[in-house]
C-alpha cells in the first residue's frame, strides 16, 4: 500500500504536493519522492525514510513547478533503496510514473523490454510502466500510449504519470487500486484519497477501475480503457478534515475492519499459482529443509499469539507437523529444547515487539532456522529472522489488532498448504480445494460485513453487563480468546474465552441471566454437534445466547437471541470469516461507551518494552 498524489495548477505546486503526502503518509513511509517539470526537465527528489527525514535531506519545499507528482511508498516489489523508490522513469527520462498497487505481469513486460533495448535501473514492477508506455510512445500521442500500455499490464494500480514533453498534461489512472480527483480553481489534482487534497478542493470524481484521466489546469477528461470517454458525476465532500482521514469512518478501527477484504486479497496476490503457494525470494526457507522439519514452534503476543494458535490447528492437523505456540515472553525465559529440524516462527504485525524480538534471538542461539510473519517490511523481525512472509494488511493504525491479524491467518494457511504439499499430507484434489477456498475468502467477508446491522442489535445487550464470556472449539477456540481479547481492549468489559467444552469445569457456574455468551459455531464435522450441546448446557443455566453460524443453520437460531451468519467454507477458514462479527461487535459495544476505540487506556500499538 503506497500513497500517491499529483497538482497541475497556475502557481508552484511544492506545498501542496509536500502536505498532500503528509497526510498520505499513513499508507507507506519506507520511502518518499517527488517529480517538478520546469522547464520540460523533470526535478526527480527521492529517498528513503519518512517524509520529514527526507526532506531534511533533500528540502521538497525548495523546488519550483506548476505540475508535479509525489508518493510515499509501502514496499512489495524490491527493498527498501533510493533506487526503489518513486518516481521511476523511462531510458529517455522523458516519463515520469508514481504507482500504488502490483503488475502482476512485470517480469513477462520486463523480459519483453529488455528485448527491445530499455535499461532498467531499479528493481520495481513499476518502472515497467515508464518503459512501456515509452515504447507506446514511438506510435501514439501520450493519452493513447498511456491506454495502449495499461491495456497491457496485469494487476492493480493507481499511476500518477507526468510527461516532460506535455508540462501542462497530469495523467492518472486505476485498478483495482483507489485513485481519486479533486478539482480545483484553476488547479487539479489526483490522489489516493480524499483527505489528502481536502484542503485545497472538495469536489471529487472518484475513478472507477481501468479509468484514466487527463489534467490540466483548467480541464479535466476521463477516458476508459478502450479509449471512450466517460462522463463522471462531481461529488461534493462535506466531511470535516479528521472524518475524511478515516475515509469516512468514525474509528480508525471500522476503516481496517472494512479493509479486510483488500487485505486478504493483496495477502493473496501473486502467491496463488499453478495448484501451489509461492512466496517470494524473502522467504529464504528452501523445500528440501522443509520436508525435513520434524517441529515447529510459534512465538508471538497478543493477537499475534492468537493467530498462532490457529496456526498451530492449521499445521498439525493438514500438515502433520507437531507445533507449539508460546508466548514470547515466557518462551525467552525457559531455556526452550530446540534443535535443528525445529523450524521457529514469529508472528508480528509491527516487526518491533520487544519480547517477540528477544525470543527469536533466544532460538537464534540454538542454531535453528526462523521464519517471520510480519506486516512491516524492513523491521526488526524481519531483519533478524532467516525468511519472511509478508502479510500486506497496509499500515494498522487503531490500536486493536484487525485486518493484520486476519491476514496472518491468511498467511498461515498459505504456508499449510506449501508444507502439506511439500510433505503430501494431503492430494491433490485436497490442495485444490483448499486454494480455491481461500480464493473465495475476499468477496465472502464482504458479506460477513454487511451483517452488521444484526452485529449493532447484539451489542444492545452486551454493553450494559459487566462480563462476558465467548466460547469455541478447535480452529475456532483461538478465535474465541481474540472475540474476548478485542472487548476487553477497547470496551474495558471483561471478557474471558473457552474451548466450549471446558466450560463445564468451572466458568459455568458464573452463567446466569445476565451474562453474555458468545459461540462461535460454524457447522463442521468435527464438534458442531457437542458445541450444540454446550448451549443447551448454557440455556439451561439462563444465559444470554449469541452465536456466529453457517448460513443455511436452522438449528442454532432457535436456541440464540441473535445470529449472525457466515458464507459457508471450509473449517480451517471459518476462523477468517467469524473473527470480523467479533471485531465489529467489540466495536460497537465500546462506540456505544462512549471509550476512545482507537486509542484504548494503557495500550500501545507496539510494545517495545519488555
Ligand atoms: C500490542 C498491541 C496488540 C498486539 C501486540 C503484539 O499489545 O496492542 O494489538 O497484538 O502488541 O504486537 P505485534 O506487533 O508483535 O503483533
Amino acid at each position: 500500500m503506497c500513497g500517491i498524489v499529483g497538482v497541475v495548477s497556475s502557481q508552484n505546486v511544492n506545498e501542496k504536493l509536500f502536505k498532500g503526502l503528509a497526510n498520505l503518509e499513513y499508507r507507506g513511509y519506507d520511502s518518499v519522492g517527488m517529480c517538478f517539470l520546469t522547464n520540460n526537465k523533470f526535478n526527480i527528489k527521492k529517498g528513503v525514510g519518512k517524509l520529514e527525514e527526507v526532506h531534511k535531506k533533500l528540502d521538497f519545499l525548495n523546488s519550483s513547478g506548476s505540475i508535479g507528482i509525489g508518493h510515499c511508498r509501502w514496499s512489495t516489489h524490491g527493498g527498501v533503496t533510493k533506487k526503489n523508490a518513486h518516481p521511476h522513469v523511462d531510458c529517455g527520462n522523458r516519463i515520469s510514473v508514481v504507482h500504488n498497487g502490483i503488475i502482476e505481469n512485470y517480469s513477462e513486460l520486463k523480459d519483453e523490454l529488455i528485448k527491445k533495448g530499455h535499461k532498467f535501473y531499479s528493481q520495481t514492477d513499476t518502472e515497467v510502466i515508464a518503459h512501456l508506455i515509452e515504447d507506446n510512445l514511438r506510435n501514439n500521442g501520450i493519452e493513447e500510449a498511456v491506454r495502449v500500455s495499461l491495456n497491457k499490464i496485469e494487476g492493480s494500480y493507481a499511476l500518477g504519470i507526468l510527461f516532460a514533453d506535455e508540462p501542462d498534461k497530469l495523467i492518472g489512472a486505476r485498478n483495482e487500486s483507489p485513485l481519486i480527483v479533486g478539482l480545483g480553481d484553476k488547479e487539479n489534482f489526483i490522489a489516493s484519497d480524499v483527505p489528502s487534497i481536502l484542503s485545497y478542493t472538495n469536489k471529487i470524481i472518484y475513478l472507477e477501475d481501468k479509468e484514466i484521466v487527463v489534467l490540466t489546469k483548467n480541464s479535466h477528461k476521463v477516458i476508459g480503457l478502450d479509449g471512450k470517454e466517460i462522463i463522471k458525476k462531481i461529488n461534493t465532500i462535506n466531511w470535516s478534515a479528521e472524518a475524511a482521514e478515516k475515509g469516512g469512518y468514525g474509528h480508525f478501527m471500522m476503516k481496517e475492519i472494512h479493509e479486510q477484504p483488500v487485505a486478504i486479497a493483496n495477502t493473496l496476490n501473486e502467491r496463488l499459482r499453478n495448484g501451489n503457494v509461492q512466496f517470494e525470494k524473502e522467504f529464504g526457507l528452501s523445500d528440501d529443509y522443509l520436508r525435513k522439519v520434524k517441529r515447529i514452534v510459534i512465538v508471538a503476543c497478543g493477537t499475534s499469539w492468537h493467530a498462532g494458535l490457529v496456526g498451530e490447528f492449521m499445521l498439525e492437523e493438514l500438515a502433520r507437523i507437531p507445533t507449539e505456540v508460546e508466548y514470547a515472553s515466557e518462551f525467552r525465559y525457559r531455556h526452550p529444547i530446540l534443535d535443528k529440524d525445529t523450524l521457529v516462527i514469529a508472528i508480528s504485525q509491527s516487526g518491533e515487539t520487544a519480547d517477540t524480538i528477544s525470543a527469536l534471538k533466544e532460538a537464534k542461539k540454538y542454531g535453528v532456522k526462523t521464519l517471520a510473519i510480519c506486516n512491516v517490511m524492513g523491521s526488526s523481525i524481519t531483519r533478524i529472522s532467516d525468511g519472511v512472509i509478508y502479510t500486506r494488511a497496509g499500515p494498522e493504525i487503531g490500536v486493536a489488532s484487525t485486518k493484520a491479524f486476519t491476514t496472518q491467518l491468511a498467511v498461515l494457511y498459505l504456508l499449510t498448504i506449501k508444507l502439506s504439499k511439500l510433505r503430501k499430507t494431503l492430494n491433490e484434489k485436497q490442495i485444490r480445494d483448499m486454494i480455491s477456498g481461500i480464493r473465495k475468502i475476499p468477496l465472502q467477508l464482504q458479506s460477513v460485513l454487511d451483517e452488521d446491522t444484526e452485529i449493532l442489535k447484539c451489542a444492545e445487550f452486551f454493553s450494559n453487563k459487566p462480563n462476558s464470556i465467548y466460547l469455541g472449539r478447535g480452529v475456532n477456540f483461538p478465535i474465541a480468546l481474540e472475540g474476548a481479547l478485542k472487548l476487553k481492549e477497547v470496551s474495558y468489559i471483561h471478557a474471558e474465552g473457552y474451548p466450549a467444552a471446558e466450560m463445564k469445569h468451572g466458568p459455568i457456574a458464573l452463567i446466569d441471566k445476565n451474562m453474555p455468551v458468545f459461540f462461535i459455531a460454524p457447522h463442521d464435522i468435527f464438534t458442531y454437534k457437542k458445541v450444540l450441546g454446550n448451549i443447551e448446557e448454557v440455556k439451561a443455566r439462563g444465559g444470554m445466547i449469541f452465536a456466529v453460524a453457517t448460513e443455511g443453520d436452522k438449528e442454532i437460531p432457535k436456541k440464540a437471541k441473535r445470529t449472525i451468519f457466515i458464507p459457508k467454507t471450509l473449517y480451517t477458514l471459518s476462523s477468517i470469516l467469524a473473527s470480523v462479527p467479533l471485531q465489529l461487535l467489540a466495536y460497537h459495544i465500546a462506540e456505544k461507551l462512549g471509550r476512545d476505540v482507537d486509542r484504548p487506556r494503557s495500550l500501545a500499538k507496539t510494545v517495545t518494552v519488555e
